[in-house]
């Protein structure tokens, strides 16, 4: 990995603070690392209409995808400023493993300990047409 699993982890609490989230008060942050060393991060972004609201990890994802990277996902990292393990809901992990089967999560607890989990321990058996 070009970049280290630490300045993910940065850059997806930066984005964090930044997350618009009006109802949950629940910030999460992502930052996805492509192979061509580019990093693309997103927040989530809610609404009142609560169905519509985005998750951190679609937003990064679709911002990678504006900008033009294709299915070389690394890895991705996620995290929620009150710091346990945010692991990715059922849905997000769909959307990871959409854009590498071999990409990886990282996630940072409270304690500052890291997780690296394959997107496929997270959702074995995964959907493809
Ligand atoms: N959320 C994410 O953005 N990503 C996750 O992996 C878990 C949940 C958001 C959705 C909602 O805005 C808030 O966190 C609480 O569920």
């Amino acid at each position: 990995m070009q970049r280290s699993c630490e300045s993910l982890i940065e850059e997806a609490k930066k984005v964090s603070n930044n997350a618009y989230v009006p109802y949950s008060k629940f910030k999460v942050g992502a930052c996805a690392l492509f192979e061509s060393g580019e990093i693309y991060s997103g927040c989530n972004v809610e609404n009142s209409s609560y169905g519509l609201s985005l998750r951190a990890e679609r937003n990064a994802l679709s911002n990678a995808i504006a900008a033009g990277e294709k299915t070389n996902l690394v890895a991705i990292a996620i995290v929620s400023p009150n710091m346990k393990f945010c692991t990715p809901c059922g849905a997000c992990r769909q959307w990871i493993t959409e854009f590498s089967k071999d990409a990886k999560v990282i996630l940072e607890n409270k304690d500052g300990s890291i997780a690296v989990i394959p997107i496929e321990e997270l959702l074995p058996y995964t959907f493809e047409l």
